[in-house]
C-alpha cells in the first residue's frame, strides 16, 4: 500500500494551478442519468472517487468517453440498469447522488445504503424523505434503498438540516417532475450552484440555487449541454494552509477565491496576507502565524472539509485556538495522528483546543479520511526530519496529482512502497 513520506522543513514558493471540485464533479456526472443526450464536462479532476462514479455510472449503461486530461462525455441514452450494488456504494458514500436522477428518468431505482463512514453516521433520511414528499413509493430492504414512481410529483420540501448531496439529489429529481417543487433549508454550497447551472444549461427550470430556497419546475425531459466544472475550494483552501505553515509565499492559479471567504478571512487573521486576482489568489505567510478558533458551519460559514488543516496550521501556531465541529460527530480522528508529531491538542466533546507548540517531529501517522490526510501532509511540512504518512489512498479520493503540485512549490515529498 502506498505511503508518502515528507521531508519537513522546506519553505513553499511558487505557483500551482487548481483542479475542477470534485464535489461538484460527482453530482454533476450524476445529472448525465437524466438525459439520454451527451453531457459534455470540461475541468474535471482526476481522482480515485471520480473513477469510481464512472465505474458505477458505466454499470448502469452510461456511456464515458474521455476526451484529453480533464474533458468527459456521458452518454445516457444506453440507461438500462437502475441499481448501484453495495460494492460500489460502500466505497464512496457520494454514490447516493444517484437516486433522485435514477428514479426520476426511469421510475425506479435500487440503491445501497451507504455503510457508516469514519466521519460520522451520515444517514440518508432526508433523502429518501424528500423523494417521499414528491410521491416516491420507497422501502429499505436488505440494505437497499428501493424507490418507485412513474413520475415524481412537484413538492414542496423542508429538510430537518442542511445535507448538501441531499439538496443535490431532491433538486436533480424534481426537474423531471410533474410541477413545482420547492426545497426549503436547501444548502447554500457553491457546488449546489454549480450542478443547478449544469442543469440549467441540460434545460432545466431552476431559481434561487445558492439561497436556501430553491425552486424546479419540472419539464418532460432534459437536453445535452456543455458545462465546465468549477474550481476547487477545498483543494484551494489546503494549498494555502501549506504555504501559510511553511512560511511560504504561493501563488495559485486556474481557481476564485470567490467561494473561500471564510477560509480566506482565518488567514487573515493568522497573520497572512492574501491578494485576490480574477482567477487566482497569493498568499504571503508571516514568520509565525497566530492561532485562530473557528467553527464550522454550513456555507458560508467556515466548511468542515476544511478543519483538519486549520487545525495543523494551528498546532505549530502562537497561542490557543478552540476549533469547535458541528456538521460532523466524529471528526477529530486527525488529532491523535497529529499529536504522534508532538502536538498538543485537548478534546472536550466537539471542541478540540489546539496550544500552539515550537515544533513538531516528523513520525509515521496514519491517514484516517480525506481531509484528515491533508492535515498530516501540512503538519509533516512543518515538522523536523521525516513523516511517513500510511493509508494515502484516502488522499487520492480527493486531490490531483498532489505530490507533483507540492513538489512544484518546492516540498519534498514522495510515494513509497
Ligand atoms: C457533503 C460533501 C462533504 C462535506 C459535507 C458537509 C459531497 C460529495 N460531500 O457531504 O465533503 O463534508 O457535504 O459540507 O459533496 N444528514 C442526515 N441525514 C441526511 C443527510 C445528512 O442526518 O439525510 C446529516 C449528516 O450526517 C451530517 C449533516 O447532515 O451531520 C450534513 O451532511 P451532508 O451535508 O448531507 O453531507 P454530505 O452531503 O454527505
Amino acid at each position: 500500500m502506498d505511503k508518502l513520506l515528507i521531508r519537513g522543513g522546506s519553505v513553499l514558493k511558487g505557483e500551482v494551478a487548481m483542479s475542477g471540485a470534485k464535489n461538484a464533479a460527482l453530482p454533476i456526472l450524476c445529472a448525465s442519468l437524466l438525459s439520454a443526450d451527451p453531457l459534455e464536462l470540461g475541468n474535471v479532476p482526476q481522482l480515485n472517487d471520480i473513477s469510481t462514479m464512472l465505474r458505477l455510472l458505466g454499470d448502469m449503461g452510461i456511456g464515458v468517453r474521455h476526451e484529453g486530461d480533464d474533458g468527459l462525455t456521458l452518454d445516457g441514452s444506453g440507461l438500462n440498469n437502475p441499481v448501484a450494488s453495495y460494492e460500489m456504494v460502500k466505497t464512496m458514500r457520494a454514490s447516493i447522488l444517484v437516486l433522485g436522477p435514477l428514479l426520476a428518468r426511469c421510475g425506479e431505482a435500487r440503491v445501497s445504503l451507504p455503510g457508516g463512514c469514519a466521519i460520522g453516521a451520515r444517514p440518508v433520511d432526508q433523502h429518501i424523505k424528500g423523494l417521499q414528499a414528491m410521491g416516491a413509493e420507497v422501502t429499505v430492504e436488505q440494505g437497499y434503498v428501493h424507490a418507485r414512481a412513474s413520475r415524481l410529483k412537484g413538492a414542496r420540501i423542508c429538510t430537518d438540516m442542511v445535507t448538501v448531496t441531499g439538496t443535490e439529489n431532491l433538486m436533480m429529481a424534481a426537474c423531471l417532475a410533474d410541477g413545482e417543487t420547492i426545497i426549503e433549508n436547501a444548502a447554500r454550497e457553491p457546488e449546489v450552484v454549480d450542478l443547478a447551472n449544469c442543469l440549467v444549461a441540460m434545460g432545466a427550470r431552476i431559481s434561487g440555487a445558492g439561497t436556501d430556497i430553491i425552486r424546479i419546475q419540472g419539464v418532460e425531459k432534459l437536453h445535452g449541454a456543455r458545462h465546465s466544472i468549477m474550481p476547487d475550494r477545498i483543494e484551494t483552501g489546503t494549498y494555502l494552509c501549506a504555504a501559510a505553515v511553511t512560511g511560504g509565499d504561493i501563488r495559485l492559479t486556474r481557481t476564485s477565491a470567490a467561494y473561500l471567504d471564510s477560509v480566506v478571512d482565518k488567514l487573515m487573521d493568522a497573520g497572512c496576507e492574501i491578494v485576490v486576482e480574477r482567477d487566482a489568489i497569493r498568499l504571503t505567510a508571516p514568520a509565525k502565524l497566530k492561532s485562530v478558533s473557528l467553527r464550522t458551519a454550513p456555507y458560508p460559514a467556515f466548511p468542515t472539509d476544511m478543519q483538519a488543516q486549520f487545525m495543523a496550521m494551528n498546532c505549530v501556531a502562537d497561542g490557543v485556538a478552540t476549533i469547535r465541529e458541528t456538521i460532523f460527530e466524529n471528526r477529530f480522528m486527525h488529532v491523535s495522528e497529529l499529536m504522534r508529531l508532538g502536538a498538543n491538542i485537548q478534546i472536550e466533546g466537539n471542541n478540540a483546543i489546539v496550544r500552539g507548540v515550537d515544533r513538531l517531529e516528523g513520525a509515521t501517522v496514519m491517514a484516517t479520511d480525506l481531509r484528515a490526510s491533508a492535515s498530516l501532509i501540512i503538519a509533516g511540512l512543518v515538522a523536523s526530519g521525516e513523516t511517513l504518512i500510511d493509508r494515502i489512498y484516502h488522499l487520492d479520493r480527493g486531490y490531483e496529482r498532489i505530490e507533483q503540485k507540492l513538489a512544484a512549490l518546492g516540498a519534498s515529498v514522495e510515494r513509497v512502497r
